[in-house]
């Protein structure tokens, strides 16, 4: 495999490469890459044939997107890139002020009619485009009904001020609520879902991956590396210099804990097997697991993303999948659970029925 061995994400007609280049990394902040570094970043993404940039109006303050649009420009490339984009997370107040309560337009973030109208103007004047080729709700803000987000987004399809949209950080119930909205009143759905999914997080195995699968939407996993967990640079008796994992967190976990130190040995072990560093092992098995369509990867620097890019050609045997399929494995939880070989059986006579894309 290689980044042009292109798939459609979901059931849709969107083209694009196994992994996406995101630009997290991209503009001013403690652990991000410099300017020249993130043009650097993104011309060496291309060059391997890469052709899906993810990046959100809030990544350094909108920072992001004004480099992904100058590299763009400066290359000539917006026909043949995939360009996607977030809205959301709110940048009328500090992420500080904002989780102490107050001083920001409520208005300015979320999924509302008003926002999304506001941040795609906003991000489209940073990208200096008139249109995202994928526009993602970066999370969901809890109270806007699906109706309106489905309604809101199919428009701006129908516009053609994006061409796709897509969820990232939401419950699954909302995604297959809203595809079902968008088909039975004839309004374009979403095409995927952007989760947190690497060896440290499978939890979305219970809910999304299966609505994923039913509703014909490509998961897109976000930190397959766990931010750079799984690369191996942290040890378990050394966890003072961790870089962009110290710190608070807003989703409020924390990688160093006694099960993740453990499928780290277990990725190691598989890594020194095939000699290929640990991360790309960790990519390996996501780009590997059912229902994937496209994973992001993230770089500092030209080359961690040249050799998170070597990950394509690394193809894990079934008994290396399974080894760190077993040493990864998620407590089960309800629904999932109601998936297991033997309930299976109880219901099927016996038989170990497959489901379609459960393979
Ligand atoms: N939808 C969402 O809520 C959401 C959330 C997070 C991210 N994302 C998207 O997903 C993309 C990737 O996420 P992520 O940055 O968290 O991914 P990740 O792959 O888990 O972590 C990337 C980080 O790991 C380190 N790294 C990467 N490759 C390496 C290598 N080969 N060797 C050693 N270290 C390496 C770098 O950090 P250091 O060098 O600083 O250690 C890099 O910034 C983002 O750019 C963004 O587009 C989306």
């Amino acid at each position: 495999m290689s980044l042009t061995d292109f798939r459609t994400l979901g059931r849709s007609g969107l083209v694009v490469s196994p992994l996406a280049l995101g630009t997290m990394t991209f503009g001013p902040g403690g652990w991000n890459a410099d300017e020249p570094t993130s043009r650097a970043i993104f011309d060496a993404y291309r060059e391997a044939g890469g052709n899906f940039v993810d990046t959100a109006d809030i990544y350094s303050g909108g920072e992001s997107e004004r480099l992904v649009g100058q590299f763009i420009k400066a290359s000539g490339s917006r026909d043949d890139i995939v360009l996607a984009t977030k809205f959301g997370f709110n940048g009328s107040a500090s992420p500080l002020t904002a989780t102490q309560g107050g001083g920001g337009n409520p208005n300015a973030g979320g999924a509302g009619a008003k926002n999304i109208h506001r941040a795609l103007d906003a991000s489209l004047r940073r990208l200096g485009t008139d249109y995202v080729d994928l526009y993602w709700m970066h999370i969901w803000d809890g109270v806007t009904p699906v109706d309106e987000i489905v309604q809101t987004l199919g428009d701006l399809v129908r516009a053609g001020k994006i061409r796709y949209y897509a969820f990232s950080d939401m419950p699954a119930w909302l995604a297959m609520k809203a595809a079902t909205i968008a088909t039975e009143r004839r309004i374009p759905g979403p095409i995927a879902m952007q989760l947190e999914y690497s060896l440290v997080a499978r939890d979305v195995e219970a809910e999304h991956i299966p609505a994923a699968r039913e509703a014909g939407m490509g998961v897109m996993p976000w930190s397959p590396l766990a931010g750079g967990f799984l690369t191996g640079k942290y040890t378990r008796g050394n966890t003072a210099d961790t870089g962009r994992l110290s710190g608070a967190n807003p989703f409020g976990d924390s990688k160093f804990v006694d099960r993740n130190w453990d499928i780290l040995d277990a990725l190691k072990s598989v890594a020194d097997e095939v000699d290929r560093p640990p991360a790309q092992v960790a990519l390996a098995w996501v780009m590997a697991r059912p229902g994937i369509g496209s994973t992001l990867v993230g770089a500092r620097t030209v080359t961690q993303l040249e050799s998170n890019i070597a990950a394509t050609s690394i193809r894990l045997s079934a008994q290396q999948m399974n080894r760190l399929d077993d040493a990864s494995a998620p407590t089960l939880g309800f629904s999932a659970s109601l998936a297991q070989p033997m309930i299976r059986r109880m219901i099927f006579g016996g038989h170990d029925v497959v489901g379609r894309g459960e393979a």
